[in-house]
């Protein structure tokens, strides 16, 4: 795990083995960023022609590594690229920071500490950039290059660990808020990359009960009540689109529940996560290419809970529940079939149309027992649909709700906290195509929208006059593609930092 400090010295006195500093592009070649005066002079001023040299041109993202003048106590600086400073003021954004930042180490890979010079005006710039570097120092190595030597590799493998420790320079080490912003930049992106470590576990290692054991762990460590309900425990209770989802499977399905409670607080949340462990497709197999990455169907869970444990190392004054939906999706002569009609939870009957269409029969039960609980608001967070991938791409989850004024305010928090996302609507006519001859309902509809039908069958397991929104992160949850800022490829963390700035700001009573 990467430390965080918040440095006194400058960039010229720390020692480290790398120092960070920005440049930004300009109609006349790159310039420096602010933070970086101490290195600028070290290079006798000349760090920006130096720069243009070598062909940087202040790109976002770009990174361009030196070897470091006399007069610097780290032998490498790291320039990376800010983009346009955009603002009218000059001013660089909180999001810019961070992808810089977390560009910046992602090239640190195998260095073992760094000062980060970036422009620091206010403590959310710190904040900002400490998000983003221990963000880009991630790497998914478990499964690598045998043992550690102790240099930062893997014995001979050539595999590279990220940074031990990310020195952010130009705050104010003693000030209150720059201290609690540190503490709060490094809870949130630990629980951050501890959901992408569960996303980009392999499914023969994480399953229902395995995931369950994690969590149950992780709330102890943290004081928090866990309730794990088994296959005896949830046929007991009847939760049949949990129990008919991972009939299929060798390894039973599980509802988890983690309770975070502030003893002070005023309002409670119920996250709700899909928790599909694998997604085979089930019967409804899906094909060759389109199962490979299937691993990442639990990234909701994995969001969900990285959330509440964060709330609860904040100490929020704000009660959240988590619901982890667990299951597998498998095929076998026991799997659930085309045809076959399940009972909910709620009572509901649902043909089961396409076994592939799994995860709103897992989110239904869980929906409907967070509902009994009457919390102030539900959010979910899943990797529901194909279809969301095709509206939105890669980098963008969809916001659908039953309440329209928050799924505004989840689609302005997410925007501030930095994760991209848009509101979708659920248009009433597309309910018809889910009608079954049947069952009360199908759990497939209309193929056009096929996001929005989702959220449709969800809010019909959504207990009356409580706020919902759910997040379709199918796109944004796992990066197939190369790296990018703060993103590694694989698991990304997806809405974990939307589901925690949702918790802070209803625990300052900013939400109706
Ligand atoms: N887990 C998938 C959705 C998904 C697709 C997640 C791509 C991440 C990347 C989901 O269970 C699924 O298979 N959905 C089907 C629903 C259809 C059968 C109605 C889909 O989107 O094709
Ligand atoms: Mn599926
Ligand atoms: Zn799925």
């Amino acid at each position: 795990m990467t430390a965080l400090t918040l440095s006194t010295s400058g960039a010229a006195a720390l020692r480290a083995d790398a120092i960070v500093v920005g440049v930004a592009k300009s109609a006349k070649g790159p310039v420096v960023a602010p933070g970086a005066e101490a290195v600028d002079k070290a290079f006798d001023g000349k760090l920006a022609s130096v720069l243009e040299t070598l062909g940087a041109t202040g790109g976002e993202g770009e990174v361009t590594k030196l070897p470091a003048p006399s007069g610097l106590k780290s032998p490498v600086v790291l320039a990376v690229g800010l983009g346009t400073a955009l603002d009218k003021d000059d001013a660089y954004s909180a999001e810019s920071l961070r992808r810089a930042a977390g560009a910046a180490a992602r090239a640190l890979h195998g260095f073992k500490k760094a000062g980060f010079a970036l422009p620091v005006e206010a403590v959310e710039d710190a904040a900002a950039i400490a998000e983003g570097a221990l963000l880009g120092a991630y790497a998914f190595t478990a499964y690598q290059g045998g043992e550690k030597d102790g240099k930062g590799e893997k014995s001979g493998s050539g595999v590279k660990e990220p940074l031990a420790e990310i020195a952010v320079l130009g705050g104010k080490p003693r000030d209150k808020a720059f201290k609690a912003a540190a503490e709060r930049a490094l809870a949130l992106t630990e629980e951050i990359n501890r959901a992408r470590d569960l996303v980009n576990t392999p499914p023969n290692d994480l399953y229902p009960e395995s995931f369950a054991a994690v969590v149950a762990a992780a709330g102890k460590e943290h004081g928090l009540k866990v309730q794990v309900l088994d296959e005896k425990s949830l046929t007991k209770g009847g939760y049949g689109g949990i129990l008919g989802v991972g009939q299929g499977s060798e390894h039973g399905p599980r509802l988890v529940k983690l309770a975070y409670t502030h003893p002070k607080a005023e309002k409670t949340l119920a996250f709700v996560g899909k928790g599909i462990t694998y997604d085979s497709g089930g019967i409804s197999l899906k094909p060759a290419g389109h199962n490979e990455t299937m691993k990442c169907d639990m990234a909701g869970a994995a969001a969900v809970f990285a959330a509440v444990i964060t709330a609860a190392r904040l100490g929020l004054r704000v009660n959240v529940t988590g619901w982890l939906a667990l299951a597998e999706n498998m095929p076998s002569g026991g799997a659930v079939r085309p045809g076959d009609v399940l009972r909910m939870y709620s009572g509901k009957t649902v043909e089961v149309l396409n076994t592939d269409a799994e995860g709103r029969l897992v989110l239904a039960d869980a929906l409907t027992r967070a509902s009994e609980e009457r919390p102030d608001a539900i959010v979910d967070v899943a990797t529901l649909t194909g279809a969301m991938v095709l509206a939105l791409g890669n980098r963008t989850f969809g916001i659908m709700g039953n309440d329209e004024s928050f799924r505004t305010a989840i689609h302005e928090i997410a925007e501030e906290a930095g994760e991209q996302s848009w509101p979708m609507p659920l248009p009433a006519e597309l309910r018809k195509g889910m009608d079954s001859p049947t069952a009360d309902i199908a759990n497939m509809g209309e193929r056009m929208g096929g996001g929005l039908v989702a959220g449709l069958f969800l809010q019909e397991f959504v207990g009356e006059d409580i706020a919902w929104a759910h997040l379709d992160i199918a796109g944004p949850a796992f990066n197939d593609g190369g790296p990018f800022g703060y993103t590694p490829k694989g698991g990304t963390g997806s809405a974990v930092r939307t589901l925690v700035a949702l918790a802070e700001r209803t625990a300052a009573g900013d939400l109706g």
